[in-house]
């Protein structure tokens, strides 16, 4: 037997790469991750880095190669009803005042690569597979059965970092109180999508609201193209029952949804629905919640949107705050995941503080709600709406936490 930290990682997504990186720097760690796709999957529209994420990037030394993928977004401008600027706001230059569009702005794809990039030699990835089955054993390890390939074994520390609608949490915790897998909807869906760039297409991201909650994102990457999303924002759910329904069929099922929802909204509406059929990225998503009281149970942890996603994307910071627990106790790991439980219990509870009715209130069901938006997006440039629009939208939610400093190792 090693003595070795035998870790295995479920999800080979942001949250599983980082955590891996950081366990190999701070422990004496095995570390497998499983992905349950065939290949990395390096697809996805601009996530913000923003706050205590940067400062781990930073620590990470991963702070210019992530800047020279930056998107090349100068600002977003609200658009109205006859394609005209109603308000904009640029960029800010100063990482530590960040405005609507971060200095750390990168595709999704680009950060996953990246992190893919730099733990590909220190993590053994294993494709195609996924957790059968999890039994925690009375000396605190976990055995591991596997579903497609692994032969079953003993772990020290399994992580489910397996996304929003994590089959980890599943096994671990259940469906949850009312069959609800623990998801809070937040009455959004979203379809991220790459389109082809048109001379319109500027650097600058472009937000058009139109009725009924629908929203239209076009914004610039640094690939010759245009990164599309569709938003569909209701507080009633039952508007959602088509499109739940479509999430079991397939695509085809979901692009119809988009295209009935959005064919009559006016602006670029045609174009953006015809790039979304022949896209090769299309990404759906409802946005979700996860509301769960524990995400550590015995020697298994969940880790990103599978254990705590305030919104469409969350922090790396987690990862770092995990890897920094074990570290403090490599052998007894169940204590180590307590104290990563408790750190973040905190945490979770300020970021998923949203104000009511957020979405609703960006992405308003009205003439009348866009009008009163419109007019005040034109006479404030308030922080306020900034860091509303910012939370609602698209972004990391790690305003207000400052991840700890793990002293127990050094760099
Ligand atoms: C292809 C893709 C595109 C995305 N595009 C965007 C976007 O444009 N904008 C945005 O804000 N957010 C996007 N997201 C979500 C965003 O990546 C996450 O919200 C955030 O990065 C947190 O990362 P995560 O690692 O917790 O989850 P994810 O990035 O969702 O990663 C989870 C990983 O686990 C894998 N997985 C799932 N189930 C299993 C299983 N049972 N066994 C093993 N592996 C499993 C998934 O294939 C995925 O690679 C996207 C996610 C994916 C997977
Ligand atoms: C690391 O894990 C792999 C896969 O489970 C295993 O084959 C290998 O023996 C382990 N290495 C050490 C040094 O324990
Ligand atoms: C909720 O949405 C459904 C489906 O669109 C609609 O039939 C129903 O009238 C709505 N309910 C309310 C209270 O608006």
């Amino acid at each position: 037997m090693s003595d070795k930290v035998e870790v295995l990682i479920a999800g080979g997504g942001i949250a599983g790469s980082c955590l891996a990186w950081w366990l190999n720097k701070r422990v004496n760690a095995n570390i497998t991750i499983i992905e349950r796709a065939p290949e990395p999957r390096t697809s996805g529209q601009a996530v913000d880095i923003r706050d205590a994420a940067v400062d781990i990037i930073r620590r990470m030394g991963l702070e210019e190669v992530i800047q020279s993928k930056h998107t090349t977004e100068e600002g977003i401008a609200f658009i109205g009803p006859n394609g005209e600027t109603k308000a904009s706001f640029p960029s800010s230059v100063d990482s530590n005042k960040q405005a609507l569009t971060s200095e750390y702005e990168i595709l999704r794809g680009d950060l996953a690569h990246i992190f893919f990039d730099a733990t590909k030699d220190i993590v053994d990835y294993v494709f195609d597979e996924r957790v059968a089955d999890l039994k925690q054993q009375s000396s605190g390890k976990v055995l591991v059965t596997f579903a497609n390939h692994l032969p079953e074994k003993e772990y020290d520390l399994v992580v489910g970092a397996d996304g929003m609608i994590s089959q980890v949490r599943r096994i671990l915790f259940g469906k949850g109180p009312q069959e609800n897998d623990y998801l809070k909807r937040l009455g959004q869906y979203i379809a991220f999508f790459t389109i082809p760039k048109i001379e319109s297409d500027t650097r600058w991201a472009k937000w058009y609201s139109a009725p009924k909650g629908r929203l239209i994102l076009l914004r610039p990457s640094q690939y010759e193209d245009t990164r599309a999303y569709l938003t569909v924002t209701d507080g009633n759910l039952s508007r959602f029952a088509e499109i739940d329904e479509a999430m079991k069929q397939g695509p085809d099922a979901q692009m119809d949804w988009f295209e009935n929802e959005f064919k009559d909204v006016g602006w670029q509406a045609n174009r953006v629905l015809e790039g979304m059929r022949t896209a090769n990225d299309l990404y759906i998503s409802t946005i979700a919640q996860v509301k769960i009281e524990k995400f550590v149970s015995g020697s298994v942890a969940l880790l990103g949107d599978a254990g705590y996603a305030p919104s469409p994307i969350t922090g790396k910071a987690r990862a770092y705050v995990l890897a920094g627990e074990i570290s403090k106790s490599p052998s007894d790991v169940p204590a180590a995941l307590e104290r990563y439980q408790s750190v973040f219990r905190v945490a979770v509870d300020q970021v998923q503080s949203l104000p009511p009715g957020a979405p609703q209130i960006v992405n308003p069901q009205t003439e009348w709600g866009i009008k009163v938006l419109s007019s005040f997006l034109g006479v404030v440039s308030s922080g306020w709406i900034r860091s509303l629009a910012s939370k609602v939208s698209s972004v990391l939610p790690d305003r207000r936490w400052n991840p700890p400093e793990y002293t127990t190792f050094s760099t």
